[in-house]
């Protein structure tokens, strides 16, 4: 078919027609909220870098979750910000850690939300890096057993599902095996399975308190060149037990994303990261783009790329935008 005969625009005069060959679309259902929780009550701290997110206690945490249950969000994924941070990153797997404790309340109070968490130690080691040290660099095989047991604490507090994203070798092996042999057989693996060394990680390490003390992750993240590593380790984390798998980032990483929609047939998260929202944010409060728009397509993007669900802190916004 060519021109004169087939006209594309034919299909396009009317919203109605756009409607009927519209072939993706977005839905609530499929948006996960991130949060960062800290120590204390009252406690609403705003992240410069990322505008209308907070740094929150969890009686405010609770409010926060409140609404989005409210807008018909699914899920939402807790980052702890400990009072204090050490070596060996204690923090993370203390019975009563900040995590621990926003879990065990957030499934009392608003039991309709699932709770993901993140299960990394950047937030919790004074050095900042995403596992113990070993002279200039991160010992694979004694963090993941720090994952393992943080992990299983997370499960025990009451967490509906992990998500490891400290990229280290053999992490989703070792927390698969903590969760079984703590009588947690049930809870589900979301994850971070290629994730990149990322510039636009910047304002979470503002908001989380994370960033590296010394040097950078480059050698546990992955290459922004590589896609057929971020296939193999994909494959890793199936292998060793993920029942969810994840890009990270979202938009700079569209051609991964639609890549492992095809290898695989497992569910596929996409983490739409914090440097992701913070560019759209500052271009929509210069004037220079239509934030609400740009959000919207962007979200239909990840989808589009093959994404199942979208981590986003749009999602509070792009609920009450599709509920409009
Ligand atoms: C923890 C972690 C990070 C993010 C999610 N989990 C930061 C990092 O790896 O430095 C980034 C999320 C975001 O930018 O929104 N390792």
């Amino acid at each position: 078919m060519h021109f004169p005969e087939y006209r594309p625009r034919r299909l396009r005069q009317n919203e109605n027609l756009r409607r009927l060959v519209r072939e993706e679309s977005l839905s609530v259902d499929k948006l996960i909220a991130p949060f960062f929780v800290v120590t204390g009550t009252k406690v609403k701290k705003p992240i410069d870098s990322m505008p209308g997110h907070f740094q929150l206690s969890i009686d405010y945490l609770v409010k926060e979750v409140e609404i989005l249950r409210d807008l018909g969000i699914p899920a939402v994924l807790l980052f702890g910000i400990p009072e204090t941070k050490d070596e060996m990153a204690t923090g993370a797997f203390a019975k009563d850690g900040v995590i621990q404790r926003a879990v065990a309340t957030l499934k009392d109070k608003v039991s309709e939300v699932l709770v993901i968490t993140d299960v990394c130690l950047c937030e919790y080691t004074s050095h900042g890096h995403c596992g113990m040290l070993d002279g200039g660099d991160v010992e694979n095989d004694s963090t993941i057993e720090v994952l393992g047991e943080t992990a299983l604490s997370h499960a025990k507090a009451g967490a509906d599902m992990v998500a490891p994203s400290a990229m280290m070798d053999g992490q989703v092996l070792a927390i698969r095996e903590a969760l079984d042999e703590g009588g947690c057989e049930s809870t589900p693996i979301m994850a971070y399975s290629a994730k990149y060394a990322s510039a636009f990680y910047g304002p979470f390490r503002e908001a989380a308190e994370s960033a590296p003390q010394f040097g950078d992750r480059k050698s546990y993240q992955m290459d922004p060149a590589n896609s057929d590593e971020a296939m193999r380790e994909m494959t890793l984390d199936v292998e060793e037990g993920a029942d969810i798998i994840m890009v990270k980032p979202a938009l700079p990483y569209l051609d991964i994303i639609r890549r492992a929609k095809e290898e695989f047939d497992l569910p596929l998260a996409a983490y739409n990261v914090s440097g992701e929202f913070a560019m759209i944010k500052a271009a929509a409060a210069m004037g220079w783009l239509d934030g609400e728009q740009a959000m919207l397509e962007l979200l239909l993007a990840i989808r589009r790329a093959g994404a199942d669900m979208i981590i986003t802190y749009f999602a509070g916004e792009a609920a009450a935008a599709l509920a409009r």
